[in-house]
């Protein structure tokens, strides 16, 4: 007789391929850096939001009576991606100093004429804790869409206590779900954004042309995460309570072409019913089961999902105009009165210091990570992004976390990075925005450092938030392979904002954060120079965007 299914949450699957790195024990460096465990046919079983078994679809359908199913049929299910460096909490966007830049001047000259990071710290000033809070959450959701199931947030746009303190309770709140932003979520603008996504009106009953925007129309082309596309989807485990009664419901994730209506369990296929899905319109794919669970302008039905966020102080990005001249005494207000503020209100898990030339030196860096340390801060740092200062080999000297950038970083710090055991973030999309050389991913990874990537989101140095464009410029201009970027964006990522034990890889007892894409292979990736769409992601069990 045949043994009784065991029941799960979710089964995500059958998937073209299940594409995943494999936890050591140990940050993936050197030959691990590029190891991927790759499942023709796969799937994923899920249950209270914790991956409870990885294998070939066949097995897993005969070991598992999932309540739903995400048909991923034609689609790889990877890891969900790990953005260990961004500045996503910011007010305003500076696309007339990009177009500085490309007439020639340098971020630094920008920067030390009270541009750069100072605009936007002039914007984050005036800007509400609640404009601020809507800003970030959108872009939150945003980063979400890409494929992002957790995401490190840096304040560094305030300078001053209050302000500093401003963005990371800014940061605390857009991260809790539960936090309606004195009333302004769903509806609210965020600062410096408009309030909607795009609106077409038209003032002449009737007409049905597009026409495109002019008089009579009103097009708002905000980002619209809060209403837009890439909304509702169910919860592992409520779905049959949402109107199926007992019988399991099939999510499908499958792209135009691959719309597989008749997948799935023999009672997914009752449970679907006269609901089937058919063929997937263009816009991706099609839930069928519980859409009525559907919540709008949420994340997920039930409420809304978030990328998990890490939250940074980093008081040290700039010298605020009021200490121009005066690095040391900004440096003795971090050490004096923002780092304990920081600490006293649980803000923040790590700090960092923008160590360059022109902004804070070797010794002022050191300043702050010692007194960070004292007060139970780990330590990240930005180092050697413009200038070969020799920030790694203080990283490593301090035991930093992460050494990131490190486009300049000089050979005999190499060995003391790997040594030390922090890991190498690269950042390789805001070399490509700044027309810099890139980091020397090829010899850090050979020397056996643990390469991790990120986009550093911010509105002057990178203003994207695609891991998959990271992963692509790192192939490209950096020589990874798209194996090394997959690793480097998944586990590598959550080595490095310490969350490998729960995140990063598809392995049993890890949470259930899951990204499909609509590609056959994980190399589509890179290979599609990030714009391969994400047709689901799975947070914590929770699927989104179906
Ligand atoms: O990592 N280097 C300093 N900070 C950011 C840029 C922030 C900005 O330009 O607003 C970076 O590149
Ligand atoms: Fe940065």
């Amino acid at each position: 007789m045949r043994q009784p299914r065991e029941p799960v949450d979710l089964l995500v699957g059958p998937a073209a391929q299940v594409a995943t790195p494999v936890g050591t024990g140990c940050p993936p460096a050197g030959p691990e850096q590029g190891r991927l465990q790759v499942i023709p046919e796969g799937a994923v079983a899920v249950r209270d939001g914790r991956i409870v078994a990885v294998g070939p679809y066949a097995d897993l359908a005969r070991r598992f009576d999932p309540a739903e199913v995400l048909d991923a049929s034609g689609c790889t299910v990877l890891p969900g991606f790990v953005d260990p460096h961004t500045h996503l909490c910011f007010a305003g966007w500076r696309a007339e100093e990009f177009e500085r830049r490309l007439a020639g001047a340098s971020y630094q000259e920008i920067l030390a004429a009270g541009g750069g990071i100072l605009d936007t710290v002039r914007k984050t000033r005036t800007a509400s804790e609640v404009e601020l809070a809507v800003a970030l959450r959108r872009r939150l959701l945003e980063v979400l869409r890409m494929g992002t199931t957790t995401v490190e947030v840096k304040s560094g746009y305030g300078l001053t206590t209050a302000d500093e303190l401003k963005m990371l309770r800014a940061i605390r709140r857009a991260a809790d779900p539960a936090d309606d932003l004195d009333g302004t979520w769903p509806l609210g603008g965020g600062a410096g954004e408009p309030a909607h996504g795009p609106r077409l009106r038209t003032n002449r009953p009737g007409a049905t042309g597009s026409g495109g925007p002019g008089r009579g129309s009103d097009v708002h082309a905000g980002d619209g995460a809060a209403g837009a596309g890439f909304t509702g989807g169910g919860t592992a485990g409520r779905g049959a309570a949402a109107g199926t009664a007992g019988a399991a419901a099939t999510w499908t994730a499958a792209g135009p072409g691959h719309a597989r209506p008749t997948t799935g369990t023999p009672r997914a296929r009752a449970a679907a019913g006269s609901a089937a899905p058919v063929a997937a319109p263009a816009a991706g794919p099609v839930a069928a089961g519980p859409a009525a669970a559907r919540v709008p302008g949420t994340g997920c039905a039930g409420g809304l999902v978030l990328p998990e966020v890490v939250a940074t102080f980093l008081g040290a990005h700039a010298v605020p105009p009021e200490y121009r001249g005066r690095p040391d005494e900004y440096v003795d207000r971090i050490v004096e009165e923002m780092l304990p503020a920081v600490a006293r209100e649980g803000l923040a898990e790590y700090a960092d210091v923008f160590c360059e030339q022109g902004v804070f030196d070797l010794e002022q860096t050191r300043r702050i990570v010692e007194a960070a340390r004292r007060l139970g801060f780990r330590i990240r740092l930005h180092v050697d992004e413009l200038t070969p200062l020799g920030g790694a080999g203080l990283a490593a000297e301090v035991g930093a976390v992460s050494a990131d950038h490190l486009l300049h970083v000089r050979d005999e710090d190499i060995p003391r990075l790997r040594e030390a055991g922090t890991i190498a973030t690269l950042l390789p999309g805001t070399a490509f925005f700044l027309r810099e050389p890139y980091a020397p991913a090829r010899k850090l990874i050979e020397a056996g450092v643990p390469v991790a990537l990120a986009t550093d989101y911010n509105p002057g140095s990178h203003p994207a938030g695609s891991m998959p464009l990271v992963m692509a410029i790192a192939c490209v201009g950096m020589g990874m392979t798209p194996a090394e970027a997959l690793v480097a964006s998944t586990l590598g990522g959550a080595w490095a904002v310490e969350r490998a034990r729960r995140l990063g890889s598809l392995e049993p007892g890890k949470q259930a954060d899951l990204v499909v894409i609509e590609a056959s292979s994980y190399q589509h990736l890179a290979y599609r120079l990030g714009t391969v769409p994400v047709v689901a992601v799975v947070k914590a069990g929770r699927v989104v965007g179906v």
